[in-house]
């Protein structure tokens, strides 16, 4: 699975985001360990603080699947690569991304993508080692 289809993958996501009351709809596409697809989507709600990100809605739905790591993820948004992960999706991506060095492509409409890393987008992680030490 290449950088673009993965971003294809996410716009595809995104055209089923639940944003009534932002209308800023997100898409998420992430690769499994056990290679396969997932796709997330925002969802909004009438009480707002029970809004679900898009990239969180891929994680649960990877994990509910039985799978717990993802080697790479793209997030798309907007009309330029400005549409970063949200502080909580990155604590979130953190747990179960497969180490570090997983690549996080953030990508907008006009074509543009900024391509980090996991580690990069959230330094020193609150991590599970440290709970369990
Ligand atoms: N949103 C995401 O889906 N992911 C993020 O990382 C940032 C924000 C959504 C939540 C809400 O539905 C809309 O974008 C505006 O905040």
């Amino acid at each position: 699975m290449d950088k673009n289809e993965l971003i294809a993958l996410a716009w595809k996501a995104a055209e089923h985001a639940y944003a009534p009351y932002s209308n800023w709809q997100v898409g998420a596409a992430l690769v499994g360990e056990d290679g396969k697809v997932y796709t997330g989507c925002n969802v909004e709600n009438a009480s707002y603080g029970l809004t679900n990100c898009a990239e969180r809605t891929a994680i649960f739905k990877m994990v509910s699947e039985g799978c717990r790591k993802f080697t790479a993820i793209a997030v798309v948004s907007g009309e330029t690569c400005n549409g970063y992960p949200c502080g909580a999706c990155r604590q979130v991506m953190s747990e179960f991304a497969a180490d570090g060095n997983v690549p996080v492509y953030i990508a907008g409409r006009d074509g543009s993508c900024l391509e980090t890393t996991m580690s990069a987008i959230l330094p020193y992680a609150f991590e599970k080692e440290t709970l369990l030490q």
